[in-house]
């Protein structure tokens, strides 16, 4: 929790009637009045009328008049049914300077009580059988949430559920066999695998024997054939090699490759557990569960051919996952249209008893429209992870050559700007929201984009290599003097960032980190607008303030997913 709010409710509880004290959820109930006139926090006295039988306004004079005034409070003001709380200025500017400067890339973080892990299955591609756009959402809104749940003090486990299983495995073996290429497979496996299948697709629809050789060589595969689970294992390592380097330039690594293939001998437990349990219905030769009093369609288990169904390993993915990890929270990050899917499966293990399913969430996602051209034309509906990394650095390289061509290290500091734009456009909106990329606005240095909070940063510090004084003892300052509109804004924006994590881990949504990096961005820039910083007479606290400054922004971007470039 921020510093201050922290703090003041801390004040509040002690000043409350004892029977209150530990009943009230203060973290809740203490707001930010909108207009800052009115006091840095406010407690509405409200709720607790009926409680104490008195009106909201006698509640808050009482509260008030218990409160004895620490140093940092500069006074306590009572405004109808509010006790509204001012903190003092200079208290407050060393508080959170000196707080950000000890605690760096820990400033915002949390430590649990007691160990708490959360699974979050994401990014998780069909590799037998490419699916389009969400792919990439999944992927960085996964990568996100995964970094803020760590920073909440959880241990992440990063689960990629691939899909590398079903009768699509059929279409890459026969597909591969009439047509493959050797040296594309090698050279690149995910787009020469998504080559055949579209192939196949094509040819199938000419001669339809194709499709029930597929379907012969997946069940050989099932049966273990060694030779096909051979070429299968291959496609399938081949893909995840290829995965792994891409997702090694977002900085993203996972605990866990386990996909639909490996549950496939964990199905049979899953069907005789459902036999058990009275839940298998037979429906035209298909076991189903049914769950009409659920308000929702069937779930079917197993088809009539015998085989098993995406929702059956999700069933069983989601029993092993209890039992390995013991989880606090589940979350599949997954796009909306599998929201159905995912009631289904967690309406299952409700009726088998398996109470723990409560803590299991979909975590859905919007749609993504590519504005440009070159990228949505190009292969149909299909746009690879990798070519809009590879287009948003080519394009920030072009960027800084025209800006600072004679920057140190230009493509490493292009990719820090093209990926981290492409991440932070795909984070800025609310992940139920659809979004329509492009590159250029994504890019532009001067609008709601990761290149503008990128660029904050690196203005900041270059500010701090000119000065190039000593690192000065940060708690020897006078802080009081901080005290113009715009520091203080600056210094409110930097207070806030732990309640920004904390709301974002809350609502399972990036979105408001990159709202609240923009607004800091914003803070600070009109603050370097308004006051001159070396050779002032407060150098060495405008000096902390920017430190402070870029830290935030530093743990911030973290966050995301971003990188910080010293210089751009
Ligand atoms: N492979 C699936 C798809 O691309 C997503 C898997 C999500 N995770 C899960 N446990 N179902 O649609």
């Amino acid at each position: 929790m921020s510093i201050f709010k922290e703090r003041t409710i801390e004040l509040i509880r002690q000043a409350l009637p004892d029977e209150l004290q530990a009943e009230l959820d203060l973290n809740r109930l203490v707001e930010v009045p909108p207009d800052p006139t009115l006091g840095d926090f406010a407690f509405p006295a409200f709720s607790l009328a009926k409680i104490l039988r008195k009106a909201p306004a006698q509640i808050a004079q009482d509260i008030a008049a218990e409160i004895e005034k620490p140093v940092w409070l500069e006074r306590v003001a009572v405004v109808g049914g509010y006790v509204n709380f001012f903190i003092e200025k200079g208290q407050r500017a060393h508080d959170v300077l000196t707080t950000i400067a000890a605690q760096k890339e820990s400033y915002g973080s949390t430590v649990q009580d007691t160990p708490k892990t959360v699974v979050i299955d994401f990014s998780s591609p069909n590799i037998a059988k490419p699916v389009g756009v969400a792919l990439i959402r999944t992927t960085i809104l996964g990568h996100s949430l995964a970094r803020i749940f760590s920073f909440r003090g959880y241990q992440v486990e990063r689960v990629n559920h691939l899909g590398d299983w079903g009768t699509q495995c059929g279409k890459w073996i026969v597909g591969y066999r009439m047509w493959g290429d050797e040296e594309q497979l090698r050279l690149s496996p995910i787009k020469e695998l998504f080559r055949l299948y579209v192939r196949f697709h094509k040819e199938a629809e000419v001669d339809p024997a194709l499709e029930d050789a597929a379907r012969e060589a997946f069940a050989r595969l099932e049966q273990g054939d060694p030779e096909i689970y051979a070429l299968w294992e291959r496609f399938r390592s081949l893909s995840i090699e290829e995965f792994k380097t891409i997702y090694a330039r977002m900085g993203i690594t996972f605990d866990s490759y386990n996909g639909e293939a490996f549950y496939e001998d964990k199905m049979a437990a899953v069907v005789s557990m459902l036999t058990e349990k009275g839940l298998l219905q037979t429906s035209e030769g298909a076991k189903i569960v049914n769950l009409d009093d659920e308000n929702l369609p069937p779930c079917l288990i197993q088809k009539s051919d015998g085989a098993t169904l995406y929702a059956t390993r999700d069933l069983a993915a989601a029993i092993y996952r209890w039992h390995t990890y013991q989880p606090t929270f589940v979350l599949y990050v997954v796009g909306a249209p599998q929201q159905l899917h995912f009631q289904q499966v967690f309406a299952v293990l409700r009726k088998a008893g398996m109470q723990w399913v409560d803590r299991y969430e979909h975590i859905p996602f919007g749609t993504i429209r590519f504005g440009d051209q070159a990228m949505s034309t190009r292969r149909g509906n299909v746009v690879f992870l990798e070519d809009v990394l590879n287009e948003a650095s080519a394009r920030a390289l072009a960027i800084i050559e025209a800006r600072n061509p004679n920057l140190a290290q230009k493509e490493q500091v292009a990719e820090q700007i093209g990926i981290g734009a492409v991440l932070f456009r795909f984070l800025v909106y609310s992940r139920m929201k659809d979004i329509s990329f492009d590159f250029a606005s994504a890019l532009s240095f001067e609008g709601d984009t990761g290149p503008y909070v990128q660029y904050t940063y690196a203005r900041a510090g270059s500010v701090l290599r000119k000065a190039a004084q000593v690192e000065c003892n940060s708690t020897q300052l006078d802080y009081a003097g901080l005290n113009s509109a715009e520091e203080m804004t600056l210094i409110k924006e930097l207070e806030r960032f732990p309640d920004v994590v904390e709301a974002a881990e809350a609502a399972r949504e990036p979105a408001g980190i990159a709202h609240y990096l923009l607004e800091l961005c914003r803070a600070f820039n009109g603050f370097y607008h308004e006051h001159r910083v070396v050779g002032s007479n407060l150098e060495a606290e405008r000096l902390e303030l920017l430190r402070a400054t870029r830290t935030v922004i530093a743990n911030g971007l973290f966050l995301l997913g971003l990188e910080a470039p010293e210089e751009m």
